[in-house]
């Protein structure tokens, strides 16, 4: 059995940077606290817990402490979560991803300059709810393609139009597309990020030319769905799990050929422990082989 490792599996620049922050920022000061889970994956925010790291899961938790750093996670936030932090007198540590950062920018100049701000994405996500923030009250969210026919705006309506980073790129330009039919005056703004978009063209590829896939990832981490949909689509037989405990290696045995991704928030310890032991596997197989061969002989 051959094992391929994604070079792109594993953590994104922006999530590596932002949990290489609080682990820092752990090393060397008490009462460390990150708005919401640094990244969707259990491990890393329960290793984060064990080094006195807490998860503040509601703005409200705020009021209960009294001093510390409180740091904002890679997806981003409100202008209002700066504003409230700011005068609580916290230090504030920002891990907000910088391409994420280019989004809170243009979307608060586009909708100063009057354009109302259609962001393509998933309503619920923090992500967009953080960009949601920044557009003066001035926000669309549109998934799907019924609810970019139902937008309805003034005619005189300009209109900027950004993405949720994650977001597929082919579902956004046909979204745009729907939108661009309806005559208003847009400015578009592709900001997927990059990352996303080589990691899910990368799994693609993999999962073409593999007889099996393991997505690597959390479960709410939706990154990972989507490669985990992505790799389904081509490779029939693709399993998603969260750490090695979840791989039965016995569904393996009869593949010739298994590809391994992993989501951006997986940690490169999780992704290292599940290549050894398949690799390990296909050796082990190699060898059974090779002892038949010798005794058949
Ligand atoms: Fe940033 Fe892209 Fe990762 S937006 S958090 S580098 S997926």
């Amino acid at each position: 059995m051959k094992v391929e490792l994604a070079k792109t599996a594993g953590f994104c620049f922006g999530v590596k940077r932002a949990v290489d922050m609080v682990y820092e920022e752990a090393s060397i000061h008490k009462d460390v606290y990150t708005l919401g889970p640094i990244i969707h994956n259990d491990e890393v925010v329960a290793d984060l817990e064990k080094k006195g790291v807490t998860t503040i899961r509601a703005m409200e938790e705020l009021n209960d402490i009294t001093e510390g750093t409180i740091i904002i996670r890679s997806h981003g936030v409100t202008k209002d979560v700066y504003d409230t932090i700011d005068k609580k007198g916290f230090k504030l540590l920002n891990a907000t991803c910088p391409f994420v950062t280019k989004i809170h920018k243009v979307v608060k100049e586009q909708s100063d300059l009057g354009r109302t701000i259609i962001i393509v994405g998933n309503d619920k996500h923090p992500e967009v709810e953080g960009i949601k923030g920044w557009c003066g009250g001035n926000a669309i969210v549109i998934e799907n393609a019924e609810e970019a026919h139902n937008l309805c705006l003034n005619l005189e309506k300009k209109v900027c139009i950004v993405s949720q980073t994650t977001f597929n790129y082919k579902k956004f330009e046909d979204l745009v597309e729907i939108i661009s039919e309806k005559g208003y005056d847009i400015l578009v703004l592709n900001t997927i990020c990059n990352a996303t978009e080589v990691r899910q063209n990368e799994a693609r590829e993999l999962a073409k030319r593999s007889d099996a896939m393991v997505v690597i990832g959390g479960k709410q981490s939706s990154n990972t769905q989507k490669l985990f949909e992505i790799c389904k689509s081509e490779c029939e037989d693709t399993y998603y799990i969260q750490t090695l405990s979840d791989l039965d290696l016995n569904q393996f045995k009869s593949f010739r050929s298994v590809g391994i991704t992993a989501g951006a928030s997986t940690p490169n310890n999780i992704i290292k422990e599940v290549h050894t032991r398949m690799s390990e596997m296909s050796f082990e197989q190699l060898l059974e082989e090779s002892l038949v061969t010798i005794h058949n002989g």
